[in-house]
């Protein structure tokens, strides 16, 4: 470990100037004018695990972007690590919000990240995170330290909710055989408080659509005497969480597993200052369902929110107009042992349902993701704990995350493995939002840190 240590010192710049050029090429996969950037970005991972010693590098096709495979066998009796990571990135809009261009990467200290920062978009998820991974690979290659096999899978669909790679796992599983998924892609609780993640919410998003009269109307002659569809849309989406922040879709919770006391006391023990908490995001108060924390609210409960809402004029001025149509996205963060499919009909069937007669409404699903708890104890997340101990010089926190991974759960229909989620980013990194970073400690860490995962495991699998 010493060596390898030395080795990581002596090439931290490059680390960092590969991991920069990484980020300038604009892997937006929600977005078909990027397309030829998401595919160069495989390319660019596929050649960067080539020259860190991986073999069998392979671009895989897919319905939609590929996967990048590669891997390193050392001995097909050891156990095999599978790394998962993502190298497409989230839109960037909007544009204006950003202190400088999201594909033009540049470091500025932060009283977060008094070491500096790398701010752009992806550099905390996934890429920043998932080269780690092939520099920590890179590391052991070069100090000739692997102590087990390993396989790589970065996909570049994450943010678009995984549509390829479930049907690819099912028709490729013999090639993604291994032990334990290992994960960076997720966060920890401070720079001083390593976490391991213990479990993500799953997902159920729908598109509504509420149709009024067959055109925009005067809306002196026509307003009061005909369904607004805006108004409407906003009293239907008003009454779908009730006084005390419950959700009032019928048998919304029926399947929602109830977390122990026990374990909601420990949960409630993890370092977190609500007032830190509120001067971050600079709120006056909080909001949230009644009986639970923020720290449960944002993790352990499911959620409805609209995510974005249009119609009618948005035009300079004012126009007096009464829409023929009002829009709205809205997702649900769905909990053990919801069911995103069941949850999607539920709210269509509600949605119908709390319709007046004046609009028709129509509700389309997008992509869903089941939620998922990861063990706490095994092998995995004791190599994960030892290895967090060893450069952070902490136990980690187990802890559940409010975001979502749909593929974590596919991992273990399909592949009968477990996933370990061990991550390095913060909350505050901006993940998704204008001027995304992610510390130079974070990043330096994650590598240094890695290595010891593999030691540990490949350790206490042979029992030795
Ligand atoms: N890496 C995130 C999820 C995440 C971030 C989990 C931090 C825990 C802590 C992932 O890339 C993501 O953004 N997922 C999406 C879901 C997807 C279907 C668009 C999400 O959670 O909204
Ligand atoms: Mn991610
Ligand atoms: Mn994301």
């Amino acid at each position: 470990m010493e060596q390898l240590k030395a080795f990581q010192e002596s090439n931290k710049e490059r680390f960092l100037e590969e991991l920069l050029e990484l980020l300038k090429i604009p892997s937006v996969s929600a977005d078909s004018s990027f397309k030829g950037d998401v595919l160069q970005t495989a390319e660019f991972i596929k050649q960067k695990l080539i020259a860190a010693g991986a073999e069998n590098a392979e671009i895989c096709p897919t319905d939609g972007y590929p996967v990048v495979y590669a891997d390193k066998i050392i001995d097909p009796k050891l156990p095999t690590v599978c790394v998962y990571g993502h190298y497409d990135v989230q839109p960037a809009d909007p544009l204006e919000l950003w202190d400088s261009g999201p594909f033009d990467p540049v470091i500025k200290k932060t009283s977060i990240h008094p070491q500096g920062a790398i701010f752009a978009r992806g550099a905390c998820d996934d890429k920043g995170q998932m080269y780690m991974h092939v520099k920590a690979f890179e590391s052991m290659m070069a100090e000739n330290c692997l102590p087990c096999n390993v396989k790589f899978m970065i996909e570049g669909e994450e943010e678009v909710g995984s549509p390829s790679l479930g049907p690819f796992l099912k028709a490729n599983a013999d090639k993604f055989a291994c032990d334990v998924i290992l994960v960076s892609d997720t966060g920890i609780i401070d720079n001083n408080t390593p976490s391991v993640t213990s479990g993500l919410r799953g997902l159920s998003y729908v598109e509504v659509e509420v149709i009024g009269p067959n055109r925009d109307l005067h809306s002196g002659l026509y307003g009061g005497a005909v369904g607004n569809p805006i108004n409407i849309l906003a009293q239907m989406i008003a009454s779908m969480h009730d006084e005390n922040g419950h959700i009032t879709i019928d048998g919304f919770y029926d399947d929602v597993l109830e977390v122990s006391t026990e374990e909601r006391t420990a949960m409630n023990q993890a370092p977190f200052s609500l007032s830190d908490y509120k001067a971050s995001i600079d709120i006056k108060d909080i909001h949230g369902e009644k009986g639970y924390t923020t720290l449960e609210r944002a993790s352990i409960r499911p959620t409805l929110d609209v995510n974005g809402i249009w119609g009618g004029y948005i035009g300079e001025g004012a126009k007096t107009v009464l829409p023929s149509k009002a829009y709205a996205k809205i997702s649900m963060r769905l909990v053990p042992n919801q069911d995103s499919e069941t949850i999607t009909s539920l709210f269509q069937n509600h949605f119908e349902k709390i319709a007046p007669a004046s609009v028709r409404v129509k509700v389309t699903p997008h992509h869903g993701g089941e939620p998922v708890l990861t063990p706490t104890d095994g092998i995995a997340y004791q190599a994960a704990d030892k290895a967090y101990q060893a450069t952070f010089g902490k136990k980690a926190i187990p802890q559940r995350s409010g975001g979502s991974i749909p593929i974590v759960a596919m991992f273990e229909e399909v592949l009968s493995v477990k996933t370990i989620l061990m991550g390095f980013g913060l909350d505050s990194d901006a993940i998704h939002s204008p001027n995304e970073h992610f510390g130079l400690f974070n990043y330096f860490k994650g590598i240094e840190t890695i290595p010891y995962f593999y030691q540990y495991f490949a350790e206490l699998s042979t029992g030795k």
